[in-house]
């Protein structure tokens, strides 16, 4: 009877408020969200107006700071990435768009939700998962997945024969890609990158400047970590969408984030992509450098060796799962030392860790040293140490084996 719909203001979600209300008679609720997309928000609402929306049933809201600070960060603690590469943009803003949406359906007693997702994609599972973990009984409308129309044409089509309003035709002549942007990183998959042979064209690229065009001196930048999440650069102390806001602008200007993979999607396709992430290729070899110094080499090795699986939770859309929430309060304890400043050099696409340090150190300079140590480490204890070690392989090698 009442659905909430995830609006981006554009053309195939306004497209999707005309269809919900021909195909289905419902009452209308849309959500429109800021995550740092870089796109104007506000105008979604005239929009919604314009197609029989209730003022009141209209929801457009600021979600940067909430996105960065419980999504983005729970996150990089863990240093995730997704097939080695992925730095999982698109895939952790999915869980908060889902949880508004239901959040939304309980205040405005909506029983159902839908999105523009497609058929063949991730976010229809991220966005439904999410959904029926928060509301199991909610009712989920995937229009991509009833219609017929697919191709742009039918799709211009049907927003000629319902008047939706002109200045969305525009998005007609965008650019080829389907793109997602958050204040995380911006993507660009289909059209000519559908060949995966194909080199992405220079000036597909939004975000970053080429590493060729990048400047030819370095630009260095302090990060100061509190238990392992970014807290001011340059010993300015930030907002988390701040802090990312601020590092894709210097990434972007030295050629930083740019990526180009062929992935698995959960539905079982390959597909290939091209992403910009200046601030999270920043960040993330800066909470390495920052955890190198302070956690315990057993905790670094067992958290490394749970990554790729936290990943692939969250690429799958498994945010809210037990089996992630148990892993997040695993991740969030080994960060309590995670504490300090490690200073980044960036230059010409490359990120480098010019420099680390922690009131929480392990490191221990004394012990460390090639110099005389005065005793700190006696290296007589070494002998014993490889000798028992290596006992079983002298037993094997008596063996013969
Ligand atoms: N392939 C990436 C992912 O699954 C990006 C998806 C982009 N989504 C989009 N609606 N254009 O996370
Ligand atoms: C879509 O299919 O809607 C976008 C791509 C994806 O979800 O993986």
């Amino acid at each position: 009877k009442k659905v909430v719909l995830a609006y981006s203001g554009g053309l195939d979600t306004s497209i999707i408020v005309k269809w919900l209300q021909e195909v289905y008679g419902c009452e209308i609720v849309t959500f429109t969200a800021d995550i740092g997309q870089g796109e104007e928000v506000e105008p979604a609402r005239a929009k919604a107006l314009a197609m029989g929306i209730k003022p009141e049933e209209i929801f457009i809201e600021d979600l940067r700071e909430e996105f960065v600070r419980d999504y983005v960060f729970p996150m990089f603690r863990a240093n995730t990435i997704y097939e080695g590469e992925y730095l999982l943009g698109t895939s952790i803003a999915r869980p908060l768009i889902a949880k508004r949406l239901i959040e939304i359906a309980n205040a405005t007693g909506a029983d159902a939700i839908s999105h523009g997702a497609t058929g063949k994609g991730n976010d229809q599972v991220r966005f439904e998962l999410g959904a029926y973990a928060l509301k199991p009984g909610v009712k989920v409308i995937a229009p991509w997945r009833e219609w017929d129309m697919n191709s742009r044409e039918a799709l211009m089509q049907y927003a000629e024969k319902h008047n939706i309003p002109v200045d969305f035709k525009k998005a007609g002549k965008k650019s080829p890609y389907s793109m997602d942007a958050n204040l995380l990183h911006i993507s660009y998959e289909g059209g000519p990158l559908e060949d995966p042979w194909f080199e992405a064209e220079e000036d597909m690229w939004r975000w970053s400047v080429s590493p060729e065009t990048a400047p030819d001196k370095p630009t260095y930048v302090e990060i100061t970590f509190r238990n392992g999440d970014a807290v001011a650069l340059d010993g300015v102390e930030m907002s988390p969408a701040t802090i990312l806001e601020t590092l894709n602008k210097v990434g972007g200007a030295n050629g930083i984030g740019r990526l180009d993979l062929v992935e698995n999607r959960y539905v079982g396709m390959k597909s290939r992509g091209c992403y910009e992430t200046p601030g999270g290729t920043i960040l993330l070899p800066a909470h390495r450098a920052i955890e190198s110094l302070t956690l315990d080499r057993e905790v670094a090795h067992l958290k490394d060796s749970l990554m790729p699986k936290y990943a692939e939770l969250v690429y799958n859309g498994y945010w809210w799962s037990p089996e992630r929430e148990m892993m997040q309060k695993m991740i969030d304890a080994s960060q309590a030392y995670v504490n300090g400043v490690v200073r980044m050099k960036l230059y010409k696409g490359a990120v480098t860790v010019a420099g680390r340090k922690s009131d929480d150190s392990l490191f221990d300079a004394a012990i460390a040293t090639f110099d005389d140590d005065g005793g700190a480490y006696n290296q007589k204890d070494a002998e014993g140490f490889i000798k028992l070690n290596a006992l079983r392989l002298r037993i094997a090698a008596v063996k013969g084996r």
